[in-house]
């Protein structure tokens, strides 16, 4: 039986063994690169655009194909053998529980190919940092994942789009991202999965983790690491999505002055297995929210103090009673994210202990 080798593999093993592999009238300049990257189209500004070059408030995002992309950059070529796929083509505003799990079944069996180095998701930027997150989660493989997106139309002046999408590829196609969980290319910097987030509704340098740090940069056609996040990720997690149709129902609920509990109840209604709690502060429980959160508990709900600044620990049995509330806390994530990990917590056990200790985990 003969077994699959990728090229990427092969070189290695030429390096190594002094192998005359290369044919020997290509010169090294005009040799295809070794890694094979897919690069999954899924819509956004980076797929977007314009009326006018100037243009860089309403236009309209995902109207573009992955073909076009990368025709659109050429230097791709040169780092890795790239091939596209358009998996959705919308504005991730629209992002759904359902196109994650498409998505994220798909990226599974293209890195269990041995034909695929890494995988390049091109994204809309409003919800790139969720679905970093849930791959961040559920991906089962070490190679490279990388999200990229774009704060401006390729139809703009000095779009954002073809260099972070070049980045995006020189970083999937890397040595040093494999295992590093699925990352960020955005604005000539690398960022990890879990702590980044979106921090300006327009300007390039939009994307940031703040406090915990990004991870490195790209210079000079390469990609420098710094830091790494101490937090699990992708093969050493316990979330396993491969036979699910759906995942549980759960909302976040934001707190603010004069803050009433008619979402609240709403939602618990409409039948939410799962509350985040997006308090004020370090994540505090307005006296006229406590109640409905209490009676939702009561019914099975399960609540996740997070916090609204989106930065620091929220402590547990800090604001609140959190052993007698049977409340869990959602340590540094933010509320977008600690949906995430509730949504999949929740597929494992209902068990708040050891939702806690997720929290604590990834
Ligand atoms: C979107 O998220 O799809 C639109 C905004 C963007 O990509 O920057």
């Amino acid at each position: 039986m003969s077994v699959p080798i990728s090229s990427r593999v092969l070189s290695a093993l030429c390096a190594l063994t002094l192998l005359a592999c290369a044919a020997p009238a290509v010169r090294a300049a005009d040799a295809a690169p070794s890694a094979h990257v897919t690069i999954l189209a899924t819509g956004g500004t980076i797929a977007g655009s314009g009326a006018t070059s100037t243009t860089t408030v309403g236009y309209t995002a995902a109207t573009v194909g992955v073909d076009r992309l990368i025709a659109a950059v050429p230097e791709l070529a040169k780092v890795a053998q790239v091939k596209g796929e358009q998996v959705f083509q919308i504005a991730s505003e629209n992002m759904s529980n359902e196109h994650w799990l498409t998505l994220a079944k798909r990226v599974n069996t293209l890195l269990a190919q041995s034909d695929v180095d890494g995988v390049v998701i091109t994204h809309g930027t409003d919800t790139l940092e969720e679905t970093a997150y849930f791959l961040d989660l559920v991906v089962k493989s070490r190679k490279p994942v990388v999200l990229v997106g774009a704060m401006r139309p390729g139809t703009a002046l000095s779009a954002d789009g073809p260099i972070n999408l070049y980045n995006a590829v020189l970083l999937a196609a890397s040595q040093e991202a494999v295992g590093k969980g699925v990352l960020v290319a955005m604005n000539d910097q690398i960022h990890g999965a879990r702590d980044v987030t979106k921090t300006n509704t327009s300007t390039p340098d939009s994307f940031k983790t703040p406090e915990l740090g990004m991870l490195g940069y790209f210079q000079g056609n390469k990609p420098y690491f710094y830091h790494a996040s101490t937090r699990k990720h992708t093969i050493d997690t316990e979330f396993d999505i491969s036979k699910l149709d759906a995942l549980p129902q759960v909302d976040i609920v934001y707190g603010y002055a004069n803050v009433n509990p008619v979402a609240l109840n709403a939602l618990v209604g409409a039948g939410a297995k799962g509350i985040i709690h997006a308090g004020v502060g370090d994540g505090s429980l307005a006296s006229k929210v406590l109640p409905s959160l209490t009676a939702a508990r009561k019914q099975g709900v399960l609540i996740v103090r997070s916090a609204r600044v989106g930065q620091g620990i929220v402590a547990r049995n800090g604001e609140a009673n959190d052993d007698e509330l049977d409340f869990v806390v959602s340590d540094t994530l933010n509320p977008q994210k600690a949906r995430i990990l509730l949504m999949l917590a929740l597929t494992k056990t209902s068990d708040s202990k050891d939702i806690q200790r997720m929290f604590y985990t990834y």
